[in-house]
């Protein structure tokens, strides 16, 4: 290579890795495998290494990568936080314990611990009290991130004992326990789907990618009540003073496990590099039993002496290392290619595969996205595929083994009809999902339908989930949401319910509607129909018409009849509503069907017209905050409770980490107190209420 060439291909490298890099760090989204990156980076090392003074001055190589988000304060690192070198294999791991060996000689040993896959960060405490959390950001200076960092369950506000240093830091990895990230990603699709105004590609790129993208996003939120709502949880691992605690790493992680910090149980001493590649094969397999995400193990030499001996290069310390795991992959062979239809209609093609084990559990189904996925694969037939599961949860096809192939094989075709209820499918133009048009006559659009009717934002009937949705429906009981007024107890007592759990191959579990759960759902009906006009009108589903267009319409109109005269030009004239809501409303109405079935909803007694409360005026300062209410105050409780509804807030009914204000009154009871002081919840008194709704 000329000295030309190697010009323009260092600045190459140099622009791919900081594009990466901002993806990464300040994106929190991820563009490259760490393998593919780490190749990039050496291959920028080695030419610079050839060529020294065509080094960019701001090259990748110099920085440990990252930058830092513009609305936090940044903080300067008091001690850089560096990152660690990464290898992938076992030839690679002996290098490093030679390199060791060279350097200390044989008497030593390491520390495996495992390497969490989520978001390196750095609390200081001054005097046993936490002071401040910043993020890694570009290694020198991060974001100071302590008030969401201080809704952290698991990381002490104030430590245990006596014997930690005055002033330290220590680091950790704060990350989204797997069940969380599938149950907030899933509300998060519902959220995204109740909008009604994202497609589903649309949908499918907004959604978190893995629980590290979630936990990441969540940290970087500006409003800590959000964080709180978001459970996040973090292991620390690595001790920061100006004198060592202890002599070893070891027992430094044992002394902040004593001072209350969450310290995780699989770490291990291990005597030679044989014991540590045991430990590394040995969670490579029951890696994915933790309910957490790790990407690899890392192997810290134990005495802080040797520590020290060894040292650091401009970007990692010589006495640590990483081993990173490859994603899991697995071959198999495609079945078949069945169709999913969504609440809006939208399609979803699903490879359905010879079951296989892959990362821990039996993998039998894909997602393929859209026609075009199927058609970059381009899948046939009975192909032999390789089924990935990286740090995404559902698993998906990375590529076909073309060997395999049979030559005869059939090319695999986008089906033209919607698999439930045979109408031709659309495909909108500049969209890659297709869509059943069918909205008011196809089953999965209709238990869609009837399962946003009851969600807990909309008519708030939890008494009823989506399997007794579809249970009712398939029995006949329910063919609109009108008809769940019509419901009768013993018309539901000991129905059977086919859950989503499955016990063998296509067979689902079944459970029946016992006394208690029949009390449940038909009062749970009956109670919804004191939800407010703006709910139900949100409850309806009708597209585009999301909570807060809801509102504003429910306002602008004060009741149902009033908007089913509407014409498309009046609704249109109304402040942020625009045509295409308008389009949207002005058809729903056009549907004899859908007015037929207000009129029902109107005899059931649901509220269909906007009601003032006498001298309440309705706001949504509010919106999203929940209050306990407690004590004895000035005003009646019921009507302090009633303020809260009216201003868009929630009355829950005990203290726990879901509850954001305590209004404490006179009298109210000490331990609801201490829990809530403990849960760290914002107590106020009644004036300070008065004030926040103003
Ligand atoms: S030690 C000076 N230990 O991996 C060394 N890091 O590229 C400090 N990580 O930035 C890091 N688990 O975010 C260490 N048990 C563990 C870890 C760990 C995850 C992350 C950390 C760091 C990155 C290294």
């Amino acid at each position: 290579m000329n000295e030309l060439e190697a010009k323009i291909m260092i600045d190459e490298l140099c622009n791919q890795i900081e594009k990466h890099n901002y993806n990464y760090y300040t994106l929190s989204n991820a563009t490259i495998s760490d393998l593919a990156f780490d190749k990039l980076l050496n291959q920028l090392i080695a030419l610079e290494k050839q060529f020294p003074h065509l080094q960019n001055p701001n090259s990748p190589t110099l920085k440990v990568g990252g930058s830092i988000t513009k609305d936090f304060t940044t903080v300067k690192h008091k001690y850089p936080m560096l990152s660690l070198g990464n290898t992938y294999n076992e030839e690679d791991l002996r290098d490093f314990d030679d390199r060791i060996k060279k350097s200390i000689g044989e008497d030593f040993e390491y520390v495996c611990e495992l390497k969490f896959d989520g978001l390196a960060i750095s609390l200081s405490y001054e005097n046993g009290v936490l002071v401040r959390a910043v993020t890694r950001g570009d290694g020198t200076q991060g974001d100071d991130v302590t008030n969401n960092v201080k809704t952290i369950q698991s990381i002490p506000h104030q430590l245990k004992g006596n014997n930690y240093p005055a002033s330290f830091e220590i680091r950790g990895e704060v990350f989204m326990h797997k069940k969380t990230f599938e149950k907030l990603n899933a509300e998060y699709r519902k959220e995204l789907e109740d909008k009604e105004i994202y497609t589903e590609t649309q949908i499918l790129e907004k959604l978190y990618k893995n629980p590290r993208n979630f936990a990441s996003g969540t940290l970087k939120m500006q409003d800590s009540s959000e964080v709180a709502k978001r459970p996040l949880d973090a292991f620390l691992y690595f001790l920061n003073a100006e004198n060592n605690v202890s002599e070893t790493h070891f027992e430094s992680l044992k002394l902040a496990a004593s001072w209350g910090f969450q310290v995780s149980d699989h770490y291990k001493l291990c005597k030679n590099i044989d014991a540590v590649i045991d430990f590394i094969k040995f969670y490579e397999t029951n890696r994915h039993d933790l309910s957490y995400e790790i990407d690899g193990i890392v192997l810290k030499v134990n005495n802080y002496l040797q520590q020290e001996d060894l040292g650091f290069t401009a970007k990692n310390p010589r006495w640590a290392i990483s081993y990173k795991y490859k994603a899991a992959t697995a071959v198999t062979v495609l079945e078949k290619v069945t169709y999913q239809v969504g609440r809006t209609g939208a399609i979803t093609p699903v490879a359905n595969l010879k079951p296989v084990q892959l990362a821990g559990t039996t993998v039998k189904r894909a997602s393929l996205y859209n026609a075009d996925e199927i058609e970059r694969l381009d899948l046939h037939e009975n192909d032999t595929v390789f089924v990935e599961k990286g740090g995404e949860i559902i698993p998906k096809i990375v590529g076909v083994d073309l060997e395999n192939r049979n030559a005869h094989a059939i090319k695999i075709v986008y089906q033209s009809i919607c698999p439930e209820c045979k109408t031709e499918l659309v495909r909108k133009e500049g969209e890659v999902i297709h869509y059943c048009p069918n909205v008011n006559y196809c089953p999965p659009q209709i238990i869609g339908a009837i399962e946003h009717f009851v969600s807990r934002r909309a008519m708030n009937i939890d008494s009823l989930g989506g399997e007794t949705v579809a249970a009712f429906y398939k029995l006949g009981l329910i063919k609109t949401y009108a008809d769940l007024y019509d419901l009768k107890y013993e018309q539901i007592l000991n129905l059977s319910v086919e859950t989503n759990e499955e016990i063998d191959d296509n067979k689902s579990k079944k459970r029946s509607i016992k006394e208690k759960s029949a009390q449940n759902i038909i009062e749970g009906i009956q109670a919804s129909k004191a939800i407010p006009f703006e709910r139900v009108l949100f409850a309806l589903g009708i597209r585009m018409i999301g909570e807060t267009v809801a509102k504003k319409l429910a306002k602008h109109f004060q009741n149902i009849d009033n908007i089913i005269a509407a014409s498309k030009e009046q609704i249109g004239e109304i402040y942020e509503i625009g045509d295409k809501i308008a389009e949207q409303l002005t058809q729903f109405f056009s549907d004899l069907e859908n007015v037929k079935m207000i009129e029902m909803l109107k005899q059931h007694g649901l509220k269909l017209a906007i009601e003032e409360e006498e001298g309440l005026e309705r706001s949504n300062k509010l919106e999203g905050k929940t209050f306990l209410v407690s004590g004895t105050f000035q005003m009646s409780r019921d009507d302090l409770k009633k303020m809260i509804e009216v201003n868009g807030g929630r009355n829950i009914a005990g203290v726990s980490k879901n509850l954001n204000y305590l209004i404490a009154g006179d009298k109210m009871g000490p331990e609801k107190l201490k829990k809530a002081t403990d849960l760290n919840i914002n107590i106020i008194n009644e004036q300070d209420f008065l004030n926040m709704i103003k």
